[in-house]
């Protein structure tokens, strides 16, 4: 298994920001998302520092749907991130954290009225506007509230990135954007750059998530810089802000072969400098949006193997107490993952395992094939790489709480969610009764 940002091996046991997990088991349980917080403030300033440009302004806007809650944006805030957020949910969660309302862009497909409400009332930095009902109904409430709105168009320019199709969103019949090829695009811009309550700052665009070749995102760049150049010639709209999104690829096994983030940046302003003075463009702001790049090898799932059992046929499993209730994606992407076995990390590795969890679910299989140490009930199973899409996706399915989140670094454990207890599960639920009495109440 490879070992991410500060992870080392002592004594056989794994530490994490100088914390064995056998500690953190001891002291908060498992499942448990283990984040490390040294990791994330690294891999933070790799994209601040090297994203940067003497030409024009650039921001990075952490994707917060990859793991969001105060304790992470606390930290996101204070590293200098800008944060991208797509629902009322996770825009509340910001507020809350005390984000700067500035810094914040609001997104999705399908924003309801009132989060539209929400977005301007708290005087959100920019909307990333989908579609043509969206922006008339946008335009409708800010002349209504009487409140100018920054916004950028999301465009779809049809570059189709080399990922699991579940997690592209380009294609022709995507359900995000518009595409540059579709005549209507340019009769919202022009209807958007005329409103006098919308401030149309530029166009947006995201090209899918987990792509390993740095080639779609200077496709993507040079795209969407001569679509800016043709609306300027063509429509007289300026461009003054395009954000490219996120979608750099991460490590999960050895299959992945992400490229070298800091080199990549520091290309990447190159490329979009020379695409800016080669199409005569006065740009304002570049905008990138990481969320699993950020946050992913930061966040490992700490678990206690219950079994280990040899089924009448097939690989024998080791069997965790959790599951696809906190990481999903196996059962959705065919994601693939490494483990160990953290209490006994330099012991021979003998025998071959499928680990599975606890859910009544056939699909409930995190790994397919992972060679371990001989496995024990109370040995601790680690997977990393879970730090993106594993807390943010997880659920009670099968009425199971929701594991804690701990942040760990330099020999100190920081809670930042407790443990979903039995009572949170019923705590919305109303009670049955045959006169339906507490209803009328
Ligand atoms: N910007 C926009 C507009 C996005 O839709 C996304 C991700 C991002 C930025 C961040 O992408 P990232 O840098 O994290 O790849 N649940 C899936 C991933 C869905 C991604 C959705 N959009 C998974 O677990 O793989």
């Amino acid at each position: 298994m490879k070992l991410h940002g500060t992870m080392k091996i002592e004594n056989n046991q794994l530490l994490i920001g100088d914390v064995s997990v056998e500690q953190l088991r001891a002291k908060y349980g498992t499942p448990l998302y283990i984040i490390d917080q040294t990791h994330f403030a690294e891999q933070a300033n790799v994209f601040l520092t090297n994203f940067r440009s003497e030409k024009f302004q650039t921001h990075i806007s952490y994707a917060s749907k990859a793991f969001s809650n105060l304790y992470i944006l606390g930290l996101a805030k204070e590293l200098g991130l800008f944060l991208d957020v797509v629902s009322g949910g996770e825009l509340y969660t910001a507020l809350s954290a005390g984000y700067n309302p500035e810094k914040i862009s609001f997104h999705g497909n399908n924003k309801l009225p009132e989060e539209l409400e929400m977005v301007l009332a708290n005087d959100i930095g920019r909307i990333i506007v989908d579609h043509y009902t969206e922006y008339s109904l946008l335009s409708a409430l800010a002349a209504e509230k009487q409140k100018k709105v920054k916004v950028l168009l999301r465009i779809n320019p049809g570059i189709e990135a080399d990922t699991h199709k579940y997690i592209q969103t380009t294609g022709k019949d995507s359900k995000f954007g518009m595409s540059i090829a579709d005549p209507v695009t340019y009769v919202l811009l022009k209807d958007m750059n005329s409103d006098p309550w919308l401030e149309l700052e530029g166009i947006h665009c995201h090209i899918g998530s987990q792509i390993l070749d740095k080639e779609f995102f200077f496709r993507e760049a040079a795209a969407m810089f001569s679509f800016a150049r043709n609306l300027l010639d063509d429509y007289s709209i300026i461009v003054r802000e395009i954000n490219l999104g996120g979608g750099f690829g991460v490590y999960y096994t050895k299959e992945d072969q992400p490229f070298d983030y800091a080199e990549f940046l520091a290309e990447y302003i190159v490329e979009i400098e020379r695409i800016i003075t080669e199409l005569d463009l006065t740009i304002d702001t570049v905008s990138i949006e990481p969320g699993r790049s950020l946050i992913n090898a930061s966040g490992s799932t700490l678990y206690t193997v219950g079994a280990v059992k040899q089924p009448y046929q097939g690989k024998p499993f080791v069997f965790v107490d959790g599951g696809m209730t906190d990481n999903p994606r196996p059962a959705l992407y065919q994601a693939k993952y490494e483990a160990c076995l953290a209490n006994r990390m330099q012991d021979e590795v003998t025998d071959n395992y499928r680990v599975a969890g606890k859910c009544c679910e056939t699909g409930d299989i995190l790994i397919q094939d992972i060679a371990l140490p001989q496995a024990e009930p109370g040995d601790l199973l680690l997977i990393p790489g879970t730090g993106a899409y594993n807390y943010a996706m997880s659920s009670n399915y099968n009425r199971i709480p929701r594991p804690a989140v701990v942040f760990v670094e330099n020999g100190q454990s920081h809670l930042a969610v407790k443990r979903e207890t039995y009572e949170d599960l019923i705590r919305n639920d109303q009670k049955y009764f045959a006169d339906n009495s507490m209803q009328k109440l």
